[in-house]
């Protein structure tokens, strides 16, 4: 039997594209107002790409990046995954382009799809990899171009507002030290409330995949159908619950934390879950003002800027807690 060892983050990166969009811009666009979608969800600005960019070109400085933070080079790299719901194209993954993208072949590379949950399921499965001796050094990447993929008209306003584009990046290998690193990571997923937000077309069920019909008009089923009450109210349940999992896992209490790191879907979210977990403001990591919701690559690009900015330092005890489509929701543990 080998040693009982962790995996541990060694080092992060993240990228977001140029091209900063603002409210005001937004309001060229459709019927809305900065102080509507502020008040609503935090959001000053978000980031789109220019064109002709996907999730992997932006994967790629957020994953030299980390992989510069860990001094690992990328044919080191025993897995390669990356999460997004916005894939390059079809297939093959968005990871294989990635590998392709970092000049290195042989290891394997995956796409992962679980959306706002996407980073932590990658963590876990990076984990247990690490942990089982299946892998040393593993690339987990984050990354998202929504802005091709939103109705940026009044009738899409709802969702278009939220969502922005970006990537961040996490590389992580062994840590003979139990007591460091990822200490638990916790996933779930309830597939029943798959139509209260998703993307139908293109779809494998109708043939061709995408037809006129399916195309035109407002509502377009193109464009994200997203019922935000139902997935606000279900957000602030499960948020508290799976981090409450997470340090109850590890006899850890919340006034053990150091920060939580929560998905950024809507500030007013991360705000509701701190107030019910009696969480002080400066133990909460927020930066959805100035990115919007960017899915999978929320958390490694606020984690990313949570460490740059000294909040997560060598010690600390941080949550990272996450919840979107399916409906699927995830915790981690991670002492620094
Ligand atoms: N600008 C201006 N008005 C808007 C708008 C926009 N961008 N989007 C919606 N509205 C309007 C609505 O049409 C509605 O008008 P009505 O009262 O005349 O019908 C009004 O604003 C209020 O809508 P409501 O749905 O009550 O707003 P809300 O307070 O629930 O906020 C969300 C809407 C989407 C911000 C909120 O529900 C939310 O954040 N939900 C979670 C979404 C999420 O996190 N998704 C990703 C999951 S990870």
């Amino acid at each position: 039997m080998s040693e009982a060892m962790n995996s541990r983050i060694l080092g992060l990166g993240h990228y977001v594209p140029e091209r900063v969009v603002t409210n005001a811009e937004m309001t060229r666009l459709m019927d809305t107002s900065d102080e509507w979608i502020r008040q609503r969800t935090g959001i000053e600005e978000r980031h789109f790409i220019s064109a002709d960019t996907g999730p992997s070109d932006l994967a790629l400085p957020a994953a030299e990046d980390a992989l510069r933070a860990a001094g690992v080079k990328a044919s080191e790299l025993d897995l390669i995954m990356l999460a997004t719901l916005s894939p390059d194209i079809d297939f093959p993954s968005s990871a294989a382009l990635l590998q392709r993208r970092l000049g290195v072949s042989g290891m394997p590379a995956m796409d992962v799809r679980n959306q706002c949950s996407g980073f932590l399921y990658m963590l876990a499965t990076a984990d247990a990899f690490i942990r089982s001796g299946g892998a040393r050094y593993v690339l987990i990447a984050g990354a998202e171009v929504h802005s091709t993929g939103l109705d940026l008209t009044t009738v899409g306003r709802e969702v278009a507002v939220i969502f922005g584009d970006g990537a961040g990046a996490a590389v992580l290998g062994p840590e003979p030290d139990t007591r460091r690193g990822i200490l638990s990571t916790h996933l779930h997923s309830e597939g029943k409330y798959a139509e209260k937000l998703m993307v139908e077309v293109p779809n494998s069920r109708s043939r061709p995949r995408v037809t006129p019909e399916m195309l035109s008009g407002p509502g377009s089923r193109l464009w994200p159908r997203m019922e935000g009450r139902y997935v606000f109210k279900h957000a602030v349940t499960r948020f508290p619950e799976v981090i409450h999992e997470a340090l109850a896992a590890n006899g850890c209490t919340v006034g053990d934390l150091d920060l939580l790191i929560p998905h950024q879907a809507n500030l007013r979210i991360s705000q509701l879950v701190a107030m019910g977990l009696e969480l002080p403001e400066e133990k909460v990591f927020n930066n959805i003002q100035r990115y919007g919701n960017t899915t999978a690559a929320s958390i490694p690009i606020a984690l990313h800027e949570a460490q740059l900015a000294g909040r997560v330092r060598p010690g600390s005890l941080v949550c990272l807690a996450a919840f979107g489509a399916g409906f699927t929701w995830a915790s981690a543990l991670v002492r620094w």
